[in-house]
């Protein structure tokens, strides 16, 4: 077994899109949802974002379709709603994703939608959320050149979110 403290990470990141031809969703890989170990895609995309002046990548089909991020999931608040990725995308069912849908959005009354997202709506979205059991709900600030709003959802589902982890962890 390994540990090393997690590094501090931005309270808002910027993300870089980017076509990931090697995720699941695009090239027929076997390992469909699979959270697997040839991560050396993701972590040289992260790279690339970075050597942009970027925080994180942000990964597409070819046909510009939302996916994810190298290390976690994407969600964001449009007109009212909580939409996301849908997992027959190839997506990873990420477990902060499926507390996110599943108990902190009806938490605070917000319907979820999941689908197949162009890039442009998230470029619209009111708010948008990077997700993981390390980022936990982390606000989006930027999509490309695209500034994101800071809404008051991000800070709400955030705090259902972390009541929700207390509550289990103690
Ligand atoms: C590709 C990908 N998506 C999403 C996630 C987030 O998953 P979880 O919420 O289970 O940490 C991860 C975590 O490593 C990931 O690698």
């Amino acid at each position: 077994m390994l540990w090393e403290p997690i590094a501090s990470a931005p309270d808002a990141l910027r993300l870089l899109p980017m076509e990931a031809p090697w995720h699941p969703a695009t090239d027929n890989s076997p390992f469909y949802a699979v959270k697997w170990l040839s991560y050396a895609a993701n972590m040289a995309s992260t790279d690339l974002a970075r050597r942009r002046g970027y925080d994180e990548a942000l990964f597409l089909t070819l046909d510009g379709l939302v996916l994810e991020g190298p290390t976690f999931s994407v969600a964001w608040v449009a007109g009212g709603r909580l939409e996301t990725p849908s997992l027959g995308l190839g997506i990873l069912p990420s477990i902060t994703r499926a507390v996110l849908l599943d108990e902190a959005a009806p938490r605070l009354g917000l319907p979820v939608v999941e689908g197949v997202f162009p890039l442009a709506r998230l470029l619209e979205a009111d708010e948008a959320l990077a997700l993981s059991t390390v980022k936990e709900v982390t606000p989006l600030a930027a999509v490309g050149d695209r500034a994101i709003p800071r809404g008051e959802v991000s800070g709400r589902l955030a705090a259902a979110f972390r009541e929700i982890v207390v509550a289990e962890t103690g």
